[in-house]
């Protein structure tokens, strides 16, 4: 029996809606261009649930898609992880949900609210239940259905968000894998990206325009692309590394200049950046494994390379973790 010194990723999944959503369609439905939105964004389309589809139904295709690639049988998972903040219901968690559409009866299952950051705090909570033997295989997964918080009548925010999740089977091993992963949060910029809102504050709040997505863009950029060059730093201190010992740099898919900031500051080329922004825009929780999914499944991403993920989002909050594939 190997020795548990890591969490190893064993496969990666994810699932987008069918329905896409051009610039061009937007440009139909509100006041903006294509060309603004990819000068200023990068973003070219998103995908956007159906009517009846939930985060729980774009969780479930993703998870199926990983647990397949990572080769183990379903019945071997024992923790069941989703960030997300687009849950199907008040209670129980969306991992609940999940749990039960797989057949998945034991072990812990519960959700992680740290919006765009989600990902990599759910990451890092898996990885230290695994390394403590408190679970031997977890799913963990960013599931997210942003455009059902947009006001689409807002042209600052609706343009950005799309819909999308992915997933990782993380697994025990004597190998290396998940390195180290960094975690932030700072509550006094709760108003700077919010969706003020909230079911203690009453159905009539949920119900009313609060509940959607108020962002003071031009602050969130500032604030994201300095913490990001500092999480960077941080990050590879933390593991005694230089910048060229990254092989692939996986952003959160936020914004291109965003992206393009921090590879500046690891002195990566854009060609060590998986970027998808363009097809997905920010998938929130979502965006981090479904940009890792397509990489590995693209052959770009392969056996044995670093990977810094990394993320900033809404709370603030922000996190990183660098990943042994
Ligand atoms: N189409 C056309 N014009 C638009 C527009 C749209 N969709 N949205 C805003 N504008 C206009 C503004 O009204 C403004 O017009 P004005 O100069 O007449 O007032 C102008 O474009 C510039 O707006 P500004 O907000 O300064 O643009 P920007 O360069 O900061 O870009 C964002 C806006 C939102 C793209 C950018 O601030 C950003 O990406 N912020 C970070 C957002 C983010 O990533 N959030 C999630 C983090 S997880």
């Amino acid at each position: 029996m190997c020795s548990v010194k890591y969490s190893r990723i064993k496969g990666t999944g994810s699932y987008l809606p069918e329905k896409v959503l051009s610039n061009t369609d937007l440009e139909k439905m509100i006041d903006t261009t294509d060309q603004w939105i990819r000068d200023r964004t990068g973003i070219e389309r998103r995908h956007i649930v159906g009517e009846d589809e939930t985060t729980c139904d774009l969780a479930e295709m993703a998870s199926r898609r990983a647990i397949e690639a990572a080769g183990i049988n379903i019945e071997d998972i024992d923790l069941v992880i989703i960030a997300t903040t687009t849950p199907d219901r008040i209670f129980p968690s969306t991992a609940c949900l999940l749990q039960e559409r797989l057949g998945i009866q034991k072990g812990a299952a519960f959700d992680v609210q740290a919006v765009c950051t989600g990902f990599v705090y759910a990451l890092d909570i898996a990885d230290k239940f695994i390394r403590t033997k408190s679970a031997r295989t977890a799913l963990v997964v960013g599931a997210d259905a942003l455009s059902r918080i947009l006001d689409w009548s807002d042209r600052t925010t609706c343009v950005l968000f799309g819909d999308g999740a992915g997933a990782v089977v993380l697994s025990g091993s004597d190998e290396s894998g998940v390195l180290s992963t960094h975690l932030h949060a700072d509550g006094r910029y709760k108003d700077l990206l919010t969706v003020p809102a909230g079911i203690s504050q009453g159905y009539e709040q949920v119900q009313s325009q609060n509940a959607f997505i108020h962002m003071d863009g031009r602050e969130v950029f500032k604030k994201a692309v300095n913490t990001l060059g500092q999480l960077v730093d941080e990050t590879l201190e933390a593991n005694q590394m230089e910048k060229g010992d990254i092989d692939w740099l996986i952003p959160h898919q936020a914004n291109i200049r965003i992206i393009t900031a921090t590879a500046k500051k690891l002195k990566m080329p854009m060609d060590r950046v998986v970027v998808t922004v363009q097809e997905h825009g920010n998938t929130s929780a979502a965006s981090i494994p479904l940009a890792l999914d397509v990489a590995v499944r693209d052959g770009r991403v392969k056996r044995g390379e670093t990977l810094l993920l990394e993320a900033f989002g809404g709370g603030f909050t922000w996190g990183s973790a660098l990943v042994k594939y």
